[in-house]
């Protein structure tokens, strides 16, 4: 099933049980309609890839996107990053994870529902195998500036040049909108470091 039913599948993931079969996995936080995951996975068979979304207008539009196209090689999960990265993630399970124009709550009293912040991203680096990507992009200036002192901070990984992170990779669908407006987009690697080996 590409539509992931929570009361089916134990937690936390175990990707065979998700995917029948054993290969790397890419998990992309707040897919919204989709654009960016269904090119991916539809690109790389031989890889695996989990897009979580909150809204089920979008979830459900993305469903039938993946559907209509065939693509085997993703899930899709309606719930919350919160609810994935705290509960339903294994350790050292995911390769990349994307976060790609998370809402930027750009009123002062909504600051504290933005998704980019320390435990948050500490569980991000938990999920992440050794060597594994975070990559997230935004095109709001506050946030952004907000977002690089964060993962400044954030212990266990390393700062990767983010164009060369992000070549090659799909646009999203704010990002197409937000490209045709010029508007700047702000993008940020980071790569979980690998264990030292003595
Ligand atoms: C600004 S849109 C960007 C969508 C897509 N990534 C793109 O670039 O086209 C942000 C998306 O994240 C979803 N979202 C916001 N907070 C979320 C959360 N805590 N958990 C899961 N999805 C969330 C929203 O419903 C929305 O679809």
């Amino acid at each position: 099933m590409i539509d992931l039913d929570l009361n089916r599948v134990a937690a936390p993931f175990q990707w065979p049980e998700i995917f029948g079969r054993s290969a790397p996995v890419d998990v992309e936080i707040g897919s919204g309609k989709g654009r960016f995951i269904l090119e991916l996975a539809a690109a790389n068979p031989e890889r695996d890839f989990l897009a979580v979304e909150r809204a089920g207008k979008y979830h459900r539009l993305c469903c039938d996107r993946a559907a209509r196209r065939g693509i085997a090689n993703v899930r899709l999960l309606r719930t919350t990053a919160e609810d994935l990265l705290f509960r339903l993630l294994n350790e050292a399970s995911v390769e990349n994870l994307y976060v790609l124009f998370p809402d930027p709550w750009p009123k002062k009293r909504h600051h504290k529902r933005r998704l980019i912040k320390a435990d948050v991203v500490a569980a991000m680096n938990q999920a992440l195998v050794p060597g594994g990507r975070l990559l997230v992009k935004t095109d709001h200036e506050d946030y952004a500036v907000v977002i690089a002192e964060v993962l400044r901070r954030a212990g266990n990984f390393e700062t990767l040049d983010p164009e060369d992170a992000f070549a090659g990779l799909p646009e999203t669908g704010f990002e197409r909108k937000y490209h045709d407006q010029g508007r700047p987009i702000h993008p940020f690697a980071l790569e979980k470091i690998r264990a030292v080996v003595s």
